[in-house]
This record gives structure tokens, sequence and C-alpha cells, in this order.
């Protein structure tokens, strides 16, 4: 392995050497399963690494194949490869929305993982003109972004000197340089609902976008909340607005959706991702169907379908348990953990609804039998 974990859990991968790293090193390797008595003739030392490993494995499992990231996947890869055309055709935008904790960025960030991967393998580390290649610029925004703050957060990944200096247009030109000497072909802005977006300067924002999607010989990926109510897809017709509508026409917005398990089908989808995450705990007294037959009413109701907040309760009860010496995930030990505010709401009404066994997360095929 060439670097180490405790350097990765600083990444914001907003910079180019953290996307690098991220994208070209290893994935961390799985500890290895040991049992009660394997884990108990370790000498105290070992005991701490394993236990070490352990809390950072549990604490990144994935990304799971998910159907909803597959999905994606697959869409992104036909317009991101569709848009290798030569020259100055304007290229289609893509918008993936959809509401927090579905999977958006980490779906995203595996996308850029691949895609760089296979732009180097194909292309090399370096441009012709002995640039590093730098296939994917990703931005992460934060609270109420303006478009030269947006400017400036592409100059910081780059790390370019000017950042700090000059009006709107000239980081803007900035920023178009380095996209350019770096070969970048995906440029990700993840959580575009920070950008300062209000009914007066809603067309200059409209208008910086398009600038980019037109300017910029990339693919242009906007991440983010409620962006369709922003009127970036809209047709314009009703306010009579252009300009919007030109940002509408050529992008392709993408969704993504939680569980659900009214259909068949949906349960066997949620049966599925969880026999896939079974597979991934490092826990001495886990079973086969220990999340997909005897948790999987259990934690839908606690997650409503919504795998950020599954993610959450799966890594805080796998770290309570290895902590605790339980090393098993059950529902007592599940009900002391807390998870975020909008899952507790939600699931309350749900588990009723299961209780009474008007509801099951469960298909008929396959029930009480792990794959
Ligand atoms: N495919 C996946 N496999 C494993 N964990 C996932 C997956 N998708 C999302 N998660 C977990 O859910 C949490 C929320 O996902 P995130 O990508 O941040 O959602 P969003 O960007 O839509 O708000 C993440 O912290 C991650 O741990
Ligand atoms: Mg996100």
């Amino acid at each position: 392995m060439s670097t180490t974990a405790p350097s990765r859990s600083n990444l914001a991968l907003s910079r180019k050497e953290d996307l690098k790293t991220f994208a070209q090193d290893p994935r961390r390797r799985q500890p290895d399963a040991l049992t009660r008595a394997q884990l108990e003739a370790l000498s105290d030392e070992a005991s701490v690494e394993h236990n070490l490993r352990r809390r950072e494995w549990h604490a990144n499992i994935g990304p799971i194949k998910t159907p909803q990231l597959i999905e994606l996947h697959e869409d992104l890869w036909d317009i991101v490869d569709s848009n290798l055309q030569d020259g100055d055709k304007a290229k289609g935008a893509i918008a993936v929305d959809a509401f927090p904790g579905l999977g958006k960025t980490t779906s995203v960030l595996a996308f850029a993982r691949e895609f760089h991967r296979r732009e180097i393998a194909e292309q090399g580390e370096f441009t012709a003109q002995g640039h590093e290649r730098l296939p994917v610029c990703r931005v992460g925004l934060t609270g109420n972004t303006g478009m030269k703050d947006l400017n400036r957060a592409i100059l910081e990944f780059f790390g370019h000197p000017g950042r700090n200096r000059g009006t709107t247009a000239q980081l803007g030109q900035r920023a178009l340089d380095c996209v350019l000497s770096c070969e970048v072909r995906l440029l990700a802005l993840d959580d575009l609902h920070f950008l300062k977006w209000n009914q007066r300067n809603g067309i200059e924002v409209s208008n910086h976008l398009k600038w980019i999607a037109n300017e910029f010989p990339v693919t242009l990926l906007m991440i983010g909340v409620g962006l369709a109510g922003k009127g970036l897809f809209s047709e314009g017709g009703s306010r009579g607005e252009a300009v919007l509508a030109q940002t509408g026409r050529r992008t392709t917005r993408l969704g993504m959706r939680p569980f659900t398990i009214e259909s068949e089908a949906g349960r066997r989808e949620w049966r599925q991702m969880l026999l896939a995450l079974e597979q991934r705990l490092v826990l001495a007294d886990k079973y086969p169907g220990m999340l997909a037959d005897d948790l999987s009413d259990y934690f839908f109701a606690r997650s409503t379908g919504h795998i950020g907040s599954l993610m959450t309760l799966i890594n805080r009860g796998c770290q309570r348990a290895v902590r605790t010496g339980t090393e098993r995930l059950d529902r007592d030990l599940l009900d002391s953990v807390k998870n975020d505010e909008a899952s507790e709401a939600a699931r309350r009404e749900l588990e009723a609804a299961l209780e009474k066994r008007r509801l099951t997360s469960r298909p008929r095929s396959g029930r009480s039998k792990a794959a």
C-alpha cells in the first residue's frame, strides 16, 4: 500500500493532489475476519492494530454497487463519452439533482475515480505540452458561494497562484487556462445549490454556467439539491427568459432514488444491498442473514430507504460492536445508536406499519435464506 490510511481522512477532494490520490491509490483492503478465539489469542499490540483497522474500515465502507449507483454511472458514461467529439461542438451538460443523503457525492466521486484512471491509462500522465493531465476537476461549494468564489474555487483546485486577486472575469479566464492546459474533460461542481441564486441574479448565474458550458471544453456536471426549482432546466416560457432556456435544453437531468419496498423488485434490491453490505462487515460473531434477514425491516424503518442514514447506522453500530465486544449487530445494540433527525421522525410511522405486517421490506423469494 502506498499511502497510509490516516492521510486520507483529511481529503476534502477539492484539490488536485487529493483527487489524484483518491483516484490512483488502491482501495482499502478489508481487514481479516477473525473468529472470537482468534481475536482473544491476539497480543495486546496486535489487537489494538486490528481494531484500529476495523474502525477505519467500517467508517469507509463502500462504495457499494447499488442499482442507483450503477444506473447513474451508465448514464454518465453515455454522456461523457459522447461529449468527446472534436473541436467547438457544444457539449451536453449534466445535472444530478436529488435530496441529500441519497449518494450523489459518493457515486459521482466513484465515477470520477474510474474516469480518471481510464483517461490516464489511455493517454498518459502528461499532456503533449508536458502538463499534468487531470481528466477531472472537482469542486465542492459551501454556503452562499458567489460566482467569483466559484471561479476562485476552481483555481484553488489547481493551486493557481493568481486565485486571490482579480475580477470575476479574470479569475474565470485563469480557470479556463488551467482547464485547457491540464486537458480536463469533466468539471464536477458539487453542492451547486450553495450558489447564491436569487430572483435578481438568476439570469446572471445561468449565464455564468452557460459560459462555462460553452467555453470550457468539458462535460459540466452539476450536482445539488433542488436544482430544477432554481430554473436550471426551465424552458423559460413563463418568464420569457431565453437565457435559462438555453441552459436547460442542453442539460440532461439525472436523479437518484431512495430504496422502496412497495414492490417485489424494490424489496429484492434492498435485500441485495444488505447482502453486499453484510460481506463487508468485519465482526467476529456476524452470521449469514444478520442484516438481510434479521435486520431488514429494522434498517428500512430507521433509514426509510436512504443510503446515507443506513450507512451512518451501520458505521456507528459496528464501532459500538467492536468497542463493547458485542461483535455483531442486533436490535438491542442498534437501538442505542443515534441516527439523524429526519430518519428518526419517519421511523416511528414506518415501524408501526411494519409491526402490523401491513408492510415488509423482505422479498418473498429467498426470505430467511442468506445467499
Ligand atoms: N453506494 C454507496 N455505498 C456505500 N455507502 C454509500 C453509498 N452511497 C452513499 N453512501 C453513504 O451515504 C452517505 C451519504 O452519501 P452522499 O454521497 O454524501 O449523499 P449526497 O451527496 O446525495 O448527499 C455517505 O457518507 C456514504 O457513506
Ligand atoms: Mg453531496
